[in-house]
């Protein structure tokens, strides 16, 4: 039996039980000058799109990241990081600087396409400044060195994350804005790219990170080399290293290499989540389509967030998870990894997606059906908080309100499937994950092609759902 779980960050104040309580009670379960202005983002080579509402500070227009190369050098028993980002991108104007988002360690050199730049720091941006104007349309390679100590980011909204040392070795996972703790990064939601992870720590520990190996990890002296590369589109807040002592599974689904490893040093192991997590992918296949990256998997390690994270085709889970959980991470792989949302106002698309799936998923395996999860869900008062954010845009300290984003981001698109139908609602899951397959989307696109789907006009839902801080009238059926 499964179990309906998910939690939130143990520190948020604004969590709510209730909502979990009602589907648990149903048993669910050199040149290198260092400027001394301080330089905003703007200058020449400013913003040409709008920053995302809830992270202004994240993200830089004016070019386009298409892949990041990273070299890590750590050392657990110091914390040192030593590294090397290497950074493809295309102007998308004449650039006489631009700026990364970097909150990580302290810079020693930045070079832009081989020849030394002139850099400042500035809160989290760091403003380069190449030796020759980049022009509009122009590819360009920004190579940043950097060494020290990288420490998470410690939210009081939203908790723990980008890089976290362990008792081992280290984790990074970035959501919503913490890839900045450990590289240079574009860190604009829509701005994906391809990376490559070559990391390098002392022999005997393992290092994984999003994609596939490049060949066997290699051995110099008392250091290891693993590298690792995601081929296919990914946005910055996806992306994760694990570094640690690890005992590693390699199998397949089908055809699809299935790499899960856990820590030998936690509780339990990782028989279920590899047979789990092929079993998610399988049914994910079946019932959304074709799995959108090249490799699947699963990292159980100690780190102590409290939540699970979805990371490109391989998700971390800080302890050992259950199988909603499983399923909720791998569902995330089409819905948020894949289709991922333009800004983060639209986390429901994520979000509600992943845990509808979840309903889904326990339906078919001897649970309630999703109807009786949204009936006793819907019986929650309308004085009640569970109502009172809007779940298209909960706000920045309630990104990951559970019952805002989660549940009724679920409960919006179960009352979209009893309107428009089980057939065209089924379609719908699988044409938006292969419409917007590797690109972003937001509640609008979602709108559109329901319409154009089902020929209904299924704005009053959308609004009622997920533009208003009510409880909606009763869906039709
Ligand atoms: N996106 C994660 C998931 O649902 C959960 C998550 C990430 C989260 N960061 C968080 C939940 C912070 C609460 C607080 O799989
Ligand atoms: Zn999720």
């Amino acid at each position: 039996m499964t179990t309906w779980h998910r939690t939130g960050h143990p520190t948020r104040k604004t969590r709510k039980t209730t909502g979990r309580r009602a589907v648990a009670a149903l048993g669910l379960a050199c040149a290198m000058v260092v400027l001394t202005a301080a330089p905003g983002s703007a200058g020449s080579g400013g913003p040409v799109g709008a920053p995302d509402p809830y992270f202004p500070l994240a993200g830089n227009q004016g070019y386009d990241v298409e892949h990041y190369d990273l070299d890590l050098d750590f050392t657990p028993a110091t914390d040192l990081l030593v590294a090397r980002a290497a950074i493809k991108a295309e102007a998308h104007r004449d650039l006489t600087r631009f700026s990364l988002d970097f909150s990580g360690p302290a810079v020693e050199r930045v070079d832009v396409d081989g020849r030394p730049a002139a850099y400042s720091r500035d809160g989290q941006e760091l403003t380069v400044v190449p030796a020759a104007k980049i022009r509009a349309g122009r590819d360009f390679t920004v190579t940043v060195r950097y060494r020290g100590t990288a420490a998470p980011i410690e939210d009081p909204a939203l908790g723990v994350y980008g890089w976290i040392n362990t008792d081992d070795g280290a984790v990074a996972l970035n959501e919503p804005d913490g890839a900045r703790s450990w590289y240079p990064v574009n860190d604009d939601v829509r701005d994906k790219a391809t990376y490559t992870f070559r990391i390098t720590a002392p022999a005997g520990l393992t290092a994984l990170a999003n994609g596939e190996p490049q060949g066997r990890p290699r051995t110099v002296g008392d250091r290891t080399t693993a590298t690792w590369s995601m081929r296919k589109p990914m946005s910055s807040y996806l992306s994760m290293i694990a570094i640690g002592r690890f005992t590693v599974t390699d199998g397949r689904v089908g055809r699809l290499p299935n790499i899960t490893a856990y820590d030998p040093a936690g509780d339990g192991d990782d028989a279920a989540l590899h047979r789990t997590t092929a079993d998610a992918v399988r049914w994910g296949q079946e019932r959304i389509g074709r799995y959108p990256f090249d490799s699947t998997g699963g990292i159980i390690d100690r780190i102590d967030v409290g939540y699970a994270l979805e990371t490109q085709a391989r998700p971390v889970y800080d302890g050992e998870p259950d199988e909603a959980t499983i399923v909720h991470e791998i569902a995330h792989q089409w819905f948020g990894n894949s289709v991922t949302p333009k800004t983060w106002a639209d986390l429901w698309l994520n979000e509600g997606f992943a845990s509808y799936a979840e309903m889904l998923w326990q339906e078919e395996h001897g649970g309630p059906t999703a109807q009786e999860v949204f009936d006793r869900l819907y019986a929650t008062p309308a004085a009640d908080d569970f109502w009172h954010l809007k779940t298209a845009d909960p706000g920045r300290d309630d990104l990951f309100d559970y019952e805002a984003v989660y549940l009724r981001g679920a409960m919006a698109l179960h009352a979209l499937r009893t309107t428009i139908g089980d057939r065209d609602f089924f379609t719908l899951l699988k044409v938006w994950a292969e419409k917007y397959r590797y690109g972003s989307a937001d509640t609008r696109d979602l709108m559109n092609l329901a319409r154009r789907i089902s020929g209904e006009d299924v704005k009053p839902l959308f609004d009622a759902w997920l533009y208003t801080a009510a409880k909606p009238p009763p869906p039709r059926r």
